[in-house]
């Protein structure tokens, strides 16, 4: 009742939604990556840094080189999936915010001249991203497994070289397949989450 949203786009993001384990074979396209983007790229940032990048791993040889840093059952589930996005903070995402903060372009220089500020901010504006993001794949009617289970120092040398991109979180998208979810787990009420003062 106190919602503006509608109860079935409710559904759709948050009651009915879950965790993919498991995807069908159906093939998720470049097209729908980009009107997932599209959506949640208005979604907010500090500064409007947008320190997000997300690099899709199609090729079969990709997805190998990916696979070799996952721990556990990640692994298969990666490799069985459809699409897989790489999760990765730019450390220069300064050098965008003439552009993208163009009221003030001096910030790049008055807050975030200092790499190890970069890290920080940056590192928290693109976990908020990846949030929007999984959000953004379940408005297009699929189903994310986001997991950081993975060595991502080894994923930073294996696709990032130049060590200005940092990876944090890798994420199966698609379809749901054959026994996709676990049982929902309980999450905290109200009271136990939410205090006034
Ligand atoms: C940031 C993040 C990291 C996660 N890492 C893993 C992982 O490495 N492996 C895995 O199997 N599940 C992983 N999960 C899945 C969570 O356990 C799952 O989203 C959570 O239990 C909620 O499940 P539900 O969506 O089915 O309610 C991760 C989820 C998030 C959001």
């Amino acid at each position: 009742m106190s919602l503006a949203l509608d109860a079935a786009a409710q559904d759709l993001l948050f009651r009915e939604a879950q965790t993919a384990n498991t995807f069908t074979d159906e093939p998720v396209t470049d097209e729908q990556v980009q009107a997932i983007y599209n959506l949640v790229k208005f979604a907010p940032t500090a500064f409007n840094q947008s320190p997000l990048r997300l690099t899709l791993v199609r090729s079969e040889d990709a997805r190998k080189r990916l696979v070799a840093h996952a721990m556990g059952a990640n692994g298969p589930k990666t490799l069985a999936a459809p699409l897989t996005a790489i999760l990765s903070v730019d450390l220069d995402f300064h050098e965008k915010l003439p552009q993208l903060f163009p009221h003030a372009p001096g910030v790049k220089d008055t807050f975030f001249s200092e790499a190890a500020v970069r890290e920080v901010a940056g590192t928290q504006n693109a976990t908020l991203q990846a949030g929007y993001f999984i959000l953004g794949i379940r408005a297009a009617g699929l189903a994310a497994g986001p997991m950081t289970g993975f060595d991502f120092a080894a994923v930073d040398k294996e696709f990032f070289g130049d060590g200005k991109q940092k990876s944090f979180l890798v994420i199966n998208f698609g379809k749901p397949g054959p026994d996709a979810f676990f049982p929902r787990s309980p999450r905290l009420e109200y009271t136990e989450a939410v205090t006034t003062i």
